[in-house]
């Protein structure tokens, strides 16, 4: 079992500005919740007990988040706020929080690489903290990749989901051979190339498992010309080095959500709220009589 998680929540979401100026863009509320609510949930719905936030300056309400507040749960219980009070209550999620810093915002392999002496010598999972996996986060992808890299003696397992053709110069695309069962084996994986030069059109989906072996790799890999220390390149050299490298699909209902630019953030917010239980139906039709005013 994997049992620890990182989460890097340290990256500027300049993409995001003015919203992300003094707010961290895994904050950023989906319909009800805040983006990194619904990954740690996920999370712990799917065994992880540990989790360490990679943050960075301006990202305390993350703490505080994932915090109780005593006085305001004694605002609410002097009110009898009972359905409000049940909205705090992933403040008991099992789970143990820990938080380091990225002192320099250099990249998600840097990010990630701060996260070695909390793995030590265990298999762990990276999970970004700007992508929601599946409509609510119910998504059970995780587990199975746990199990995928317990079953294959994986040195690493990589979510991936199929993304149009004309999108892939956003993603890390992977070139992959078939595999045995669920999975894929990777020997290639190209950080975000034009159509022209991707392999296939399989996109890394913000989960990844990885043997501590990856910590030597983030280790030697060179900075990019952003001055950027890039994940892919320390999977790269994964393949390289011949170690078992798979990727396994997402099923259709676990669509990655990537929060990091404003038409993807829109376009998640709106399925999030049209399938709020309390308010949905209402918002749809509002929704409806908004489109059929522009027609
Ligand atoms: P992105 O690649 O979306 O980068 O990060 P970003 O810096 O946040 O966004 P833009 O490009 O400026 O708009 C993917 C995940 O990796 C984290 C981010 O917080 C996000 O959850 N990250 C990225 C770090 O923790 N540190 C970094 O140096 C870069």
């Amino acid at each position: 079992m994997i049992r620890s998680a990182i989460v890097p929540v340290a990256g500027h979401g300049t993409r995001l500005l003015p919203a992300t100026k003094s707010q961290p863009k895994e904050m950023l509320p989906v319909a009800r919740k805040p983006i990194v609510q619904y990954v740690v949930e996920e999370l712990v719905a799917n065994g992880i007990e540990e989790i360490l936030f990679v943050t960075g300056r301006n990202k305390a309400s993350i703490e505080n988040h994932f915090d109780s507040d005593p006085e305001l749960t004694r605002v609410l219980h002097a009110g009898n706020k009972k359905d409000l009070l049940a909205e705090l209550e992933f403040e008991e999620l099992e789970a143990h929080f820990f938080y380091t810093r990225q002192r320099f915002q250099r990249g998600l392999g840097d990010a990630v690489l701060c996260g070695q002496n909390f793995a030590g010598e265990q298999p762990v999972l990276v999970a970004l903290g700007d992508s929601i996996l599946g409509l609510h986060a119910q998504s059970k992808a995780v587990s199975r990749m746990a199990k995928l890299f317990e079953d294959k003696r994986a040195s690493c397992i990589i979510a991936v989901e199929e993304v149009p053709w004309e999108d892939v110069h956003h993603y890390g695309i992977m070139d992959v051979i078939p595999s045995d069962g669920d999975s894929l084996r990777v020997t290639r994986i190209i950080e975000k190339p034009s159509r022209e030069e991707a392999p296939s059109n399989l996109a890394v989906a913000g989960r990844y498992i990885f043997s501590p072996l990856i910590f030597d790799m983030i280790s030697r890999v060179k900075p990019d010309k952003r001055n950027e220390i890039q994940l892919t390149d320390a999977i790269q050299m994964l393949c390289e080095e011949g170690k078992r490298v798979l990727a396994m699909k997402l099923e259709p209902d676990e669509r990655r959500y990537d929060i990091g630019n404003f038409p993807s953030y829109f376009e998640t917010f709106v399925e999030f709220a049209l399938a709020d239980p309390q308010y949905g139906c209402e918002f749809r039709v509002s929704l409806e009589k908004l489109l059929a005013k522009g027609k």
